[in-house]
Formats: structure tokens, sequence, C-alpha cells
């Protein structure tokens, strides 16, 4: 599993949209349901709204259907293990199957592990008292 989503992620590195940084990021995920789904950044001239592969990953998660991502693998430009962005971690995290897994420069670590006491909808419910997921499509 992890060399396919390596080999997937570093694919998708190769289309990577990198005039500005020249720093190519790909990456792969496997869903819950067995689909595969990956991303590369797109950068941008206003430097500051590029997006990372991770985005681009989690918007094919949503567009084909949503899930649970449960393992996920990053390369650079030479195709090595990238550690996610802080930011990336959470937009990651509010897909995250509860065990899922990421393939980091260090070694194979849970979620929990890159995004100790992660900030999640239950955070929101405890206050609110709302239910904590908004409904599917809804709107909050
Ligand atoms: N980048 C990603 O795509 N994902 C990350 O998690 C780290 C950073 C991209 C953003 C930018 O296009 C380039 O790498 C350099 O920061």
């Amino acid at each position: 599993m992890w060399a396919r989503l390596r080999e997937l992620a570093t694919e998708a590195m190769r289309r990577a949209y990198a005039p500005y940084s020249h720093f190519r990021v790909g990456a792969a995920a496997l869903v819950d349901d067995g689909r595969l789904v990956s991303g590369c950044n797109v950068e941008n001239a206003g430097y500051g709204v590029a997006l990372c592969a991770e985005c681009g990953l989690v918007s094919e998660l949503v567009r084909t259907g949503g899930g649970r991502l449960v393992a996920f693998a990053c390369v650079d430009g030479d195709g090595q293990p990238c550690s996610p962005c802080g930011r990336c971690r959470q937009v990651l995290s509010e897909h995250a199957h509860p065990d899922m897994l990421l393939a980091m420069p260090s070694g194979v670590m849970t979620i929990d592990q890159v995004l100790p006491d992660r900030f999640t909808q239950a955070d929101i419910a405890r206050v609110t008292g709302g239910p904590a997921p908004a409904p599917e499509g809804g709107r909050p």
C-alpha cells in the first residue's frame, strides 16, 4: 500500500505548478472505501494564495464522494517523503479516519501523533451543544 501511495504521489508531484518556489509536492491517500485520491501544489503570482498538494487531495476526496482518509503519503520533488505543513495537518484532520496513518520523513505516524490534541467538530459541539457534524451538504 505505501509503495502504491508513494507512486501516485510522485505522479501528482510531476504535475505540480510551482514556478515560484520550484518546490514540487505530490500527495496521495487511501480512502476507507478503497478509493485513491491525490493532489499537487498549485502556486500563484500572489505568493500567499498558493494551494498545497493536500488541498487538492482533499478537494478530490470531497468531489468524488467523501469518506475517511486511512493512509496518506506526500513526496517532494525528489520523490522523498515530505512533511505536511501545519495548516495541511488540520485540513487532513477534518477528513481523517481516527486511525489514519501518515508516511512521514521519520516513519509512519498516526494523525494524533502529527497533530496532538487536534481541534475537531467535537470541540465546537461541546460549546454550541449542536450536533458534531453539520448535515451533509447542509448549512452550518
Ligand atoms: N507545500 C505543499 O504543497 N504541502 C505542504 O504540506 C508543504 C508545502 C507547497 C506549498 C508551496 O507551493 C511549496 O510547497 C513551498 O512551500
